[in-house]
């Protein structure tokens, strides 16, 4: 293993190394136990990291901005309609100049069909990082927390912990599916047990279900689709109910965004499908709760829950801190 990421983009981590991923969480670790402690670490010293936004967040762009400010750097805060992209400047000219000025272009981009395509243009024609924060396949900063997170409740070794990631209703939006496609990317290469749960219809993309499958024979581990989310829920240590579009419950999901209104009733036929008591009763007696937030509360899981016991969920969104800064660190950083 090569203990240099720096330059690397980081847009999957299916693109890294388990070695590279590990590096990640132990330096997330290291960064955790410093923040805790007051030890100042000032490793991106006068670094800038650009953070394009196209799309809302509270979690990753307040992770990347304070961490980066803990590291010595600066997060300068961009969105379209405050570049040129807005006038039709190209994504390549916007990846050029932005490498010119500073260390690392870290994007969100949610959109379905767009989002992933252009970060790789960006990635293509920069000489800096770049860094997903959530695109319309993938959120790896999201799902490095939530392994971090699992680690600090199960420890390191974590084959056959039994995880069941499953759809839940919600009304807010219609969420990307990177987070679960994330989740069974990496949880598989850890050799967990993984059953996803879905209503028939509320796929995720097939080559990310693929690719998932494949992760899981070669760790031992699985990956189990129902749909039934009690299924999901029976025996598990970890569960993590949360909503995603429907994108192809249409014809034509590149189309999704022309019909949002006919996905939402679809949605909204599966209010059943929603973490309360009863199917937390289902689970191991010390399972957990997770959800990356924001949560629909009410829909996709009752308040006895996530403010209940079982819960994590601020756990996990606290490392969201400590991976981000650990992601811009091997990245950003690197040999003095
Ligand atoms: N989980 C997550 O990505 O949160 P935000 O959308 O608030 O960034």
């Amino acid at each position: 293993m090569s203990s240099l990421l720096r330059g690397k983009d980081f847009i999957t981590t299916q693109e890294f190394t388990k070695e590279e991923i590990d590096l990640m969480l132990d330096t997330s670790f290291d960064l955790k136990r410093k923040f805790a402690t007051g030890e100042p670490h000032p490793l991106l010293a006068y670094k800038t990291v650009f953070m394009i936004f196209y799309d809302e967040s509270t979690r990753t762009r307040n992770s990347i901005e304070a961490g980066i400010t803990q590291l010595g750097g600066h997060g300068n805060f961009l969105s379209p309609d405050k570049m040129q992209a807005h006038h039709g400047e190209t994504v390549a000219d916007t990846a050029k100049v932005l490498s010119r000025f500073g260390h690392a272009i870290a994007v969100r981009h949610c959109q379905f069909g767009v989002g992933n395509k252009y970060l790789r243009g960006l990635a293509e024609n920069s000489d800096i990082p770049v860094l997903n924060l959530q695109d319309d396949i993938y959120h790896p900063m999201q799902v490095l927390a939530d392994l971090m997170t699992i680690q600090e409740r199960f420890g390191k070794d974590l084959r056959h912990l039994k995880v069941g990631i499953s759809w839940a209703y919600a009304e807010s939006h219609l969420k990307p599916l990177s987070v679960p496609q994330s989740q069974i990317l990496l949880f598989t290469r850890y050799g967990m047990d993984v059953t996803l749960a879905y209503p028939e219809g509320f796929d995720l993309m097939p080559d990310i279900v693929k690719q998932a499958k494949e992760n899981a024979e070669k760790s031992g581990g699985k990956l189990e689709i129902t749909h039934s989310m009690d299924e999901a829920f029976v025996d598990a240590d970890v569960v993590i109910p949360k909503s995603w579009g429907g994108f192809f419950t249409i014809e034509n999901p590149m189309e999704a965004e022309q019909h949002k209104d006919e996905i939402m009733q679809k949605v909204r036929q599966h209010k059943d499908w929603k973490c309360d008591e009863r199917r937390m009763g289902l689970t191991k007696r010390n399972s957990v709760y997770m959800h990356a937030l924001p949560a629909d509360r009410g829909r996709e899981v009752v308040d006895s829950v996530i403010d209940g016991p079982h819960s994590i969920v601020f756990d996990e969104a606290e490392n969201r801190l400590h991976t981000a800064k650990a992601v811009m660190v091997l990245t950003m950083g690197g040999r003095p």
